[in-house]
């Protein structure tokens, strides 16, 4: 059974989406903590399947180093086979990444190399593109850079608004997350050698 740790920083949809698809007996993999770099909305779904969480509050630390560090902490208590960063708004200390790599994964609301960055629907939206997607990759040290382990294209219609786009992303972005970890517990997906 693979052990995951997810990390949020808000509603935690695609977690709760995870833990739903954990929660089947059948699935491979089960989610053992969340933790949150702030008091996220998203904890509540942890609360909710009656798994643990932690926060490492990012704006009480002098340094985005001394963060990782604590996050760094907390995680390695739980040993987790798997990182997922579900939301997390925060860009991991080159320090955490080189601990846990190659088993961080990220999920993003773009095609990327498209719209990297933490506004990827809104810069899809203002760059009028046709078509925007979603994508899971491999964490590393740059921001979205990391090798896509999964992606699918979604149309942006006339008219919509971030918030309409993103609810047509949100739920590929889901599919595929849950898909890479069912992948990555059956050993189909290797994360040292991902094709
Ligand atoms: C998701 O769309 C995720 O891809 C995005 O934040 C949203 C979190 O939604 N992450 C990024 O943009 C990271 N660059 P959720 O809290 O409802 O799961």
């Amino acid at each position: 059974m693979l052990t995951v740790a997810v990390l949020i920083s808000g509603t935690g949809s695609n977690l709760r989406a995870l833990l739903e698809a954990a929660s089947d007996p059948s699935y491979p993999a089960r989610v053992v903590v969340v933790g949150a770099d702030r008091m996220a909305e998203g904890l509540q779904h942890a609360a909710d399947f009656g798994v643990p969480s932690f926060t490492v509050p990012f704006r009480e630390f002098a340094s985005r180093e001394e963060w990782g560090a604590e996050l760094a902490d907390q995680l390695r208590a739980w040993q987790p086979d798997l990182i997922v960063l579900s939301g997390l708004m925060r860009l991991l200390p080159r320090d955490v990444v080189a601990e846990f790599a190659p088993n961080i994964i990220n999920t993003h609301p773009a095609y990327l190399p498209e719209f990297p960055g933490a506004h990827g629907v809104r810069d899809a939206l203002a760059a009028g593109a046709e078509q925007t997607g979603a994508s899971v990759i491999l964490v590393d040290d740059g921001v979205d850079t990391g090798p896509i382990l999964a992606q699918e294209r979604v149309p942006v219609f006339p008219g919509d608004t971030e918030d309409s786009l993103h609810d047509r992303i949100k739920p590929v972005e889901r599919r595929l997350l849950i898909d890479v970890v069912r992948r990555v517990a059956t050993g189909e997906l290797d994360l040292s050698h991902p094709a």
